[in-house]
């Protein structure tokens, strides 16, 4: 990961005057919701090469090794009610695509709906966080973070989710470049940040190209409650329409559930 690099790359790029490259932060997420809360502009943009305490949706943890990995969070200023941003996750998933397809040479798919995947196995994961001004009820900042294995070798994951994880390099067989994969994230970012709420239903619709989770048997975890239907959809909100083994047919929003495919993590 090299600073002039990533200048030269991105040179006249309107969010290369606040983009930060730093070499180790708790969070790329609390570090920008810190600047968004001092003020810091739509397009702020947090790059780091290891994290000490990255975050995962559902309070879960996000490994985040030094010198194979990137880190990645920006600063959106939508201003518009929460309940219109209900697609963002699935957004910002689509837009990775892009990103990862253009620098990489291979585009992953997305197990609903944060999970970037290859065959069966995570490769990265995406984390978004709201702020809503109580008095206006409109989102006062979007923290968007995005956490990419890149370098990984099966030995350099945990045992423990050894055969959940890869990386792209894992996939591809070919090195990964961060600065042009990390200039491709900052593209796919603000293109995405121009049509996230006038292109809706484009969005949705690659989205839906890029689910793997659509059309499989499933398993919806609340808690200790678990339920087993087929993946039938994906509403215009980004919620799972699952259909059930009774008959009955529910709308899962993200974040409320846990998604299990029943013949493994996908
Ligand atoms: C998940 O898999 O549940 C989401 C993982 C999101 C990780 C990224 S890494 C950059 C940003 N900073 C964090 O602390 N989390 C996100």
């Amino acid at each position: 990961m090299d600073q002039q690099i990533i200048s030269h790359l991105l040179e006249k790029h309107p969010w290369l005057p606040t983009t930060q490259i730093l070499d180790c932060v708790d969070s790329t997420n609390t570090f920008a919701k810190e600047l968004a809360r001092q003020g810091a502009p739509a397009g702020t943009v947090v790059i780091a090469d290891r994290q000490r305490a990255g975050r995962g949706r559902l309070g879960r943890s996000f490994l985040s090794p030094g010198g194979v990995g990137i880190y990645f969070s920006v600063v959106l200023r939508p201003n518009c009610p929460p309940q219109s941003l209900m697609h963002l996750t699935c957004a910002v998933g689509t837009a990775m695509c892009n990103a990862i397809e253009r620098a990489c040479g291979i585009r992953p798919g997305i197990k609903w709906t944060n999970d970037l995947v290859i065959g069966t196995k995570k490769l990265g994961g995406i984390l978004t966080e709201l702020n809503v001004n109580p008095t206006t009820k409109l989102v006062e900042y979007a923290i968007v973070g995005i956490g990419i294995n890149c370098k990984q070798k099966e030995a350099d994951f945990d045992e423990s989710i050894r055969n959940m994880a890869c990386s792209i390099e894992m996939s591809t067989g070919k090195q990964v470049d961060r600065n042009t994969l990390i200039c491709e994230m900052v593209r796919s970012m603000y293109a995405l940040n121009q049509n996230l709420l006038s292109d809706k239903s484009q969005i949705m619709a690659s989205y839906r190209r890029d689910c793997i989770t659509l059309g499989k048997h499933i398993s919806v975890v609340r808690g200790t409650d678990i339920r087993h239907g087929i993946a039938q959809d994906i509403d215009e909100d980004g919620a799972l329409i699952v259909a059930y083994e009774n008959g009955s047919v529910e709308a899962v929003q993200s974040g409320e559930v846990s998604i299990r495919g029943l013949y493994g993590y996908v």
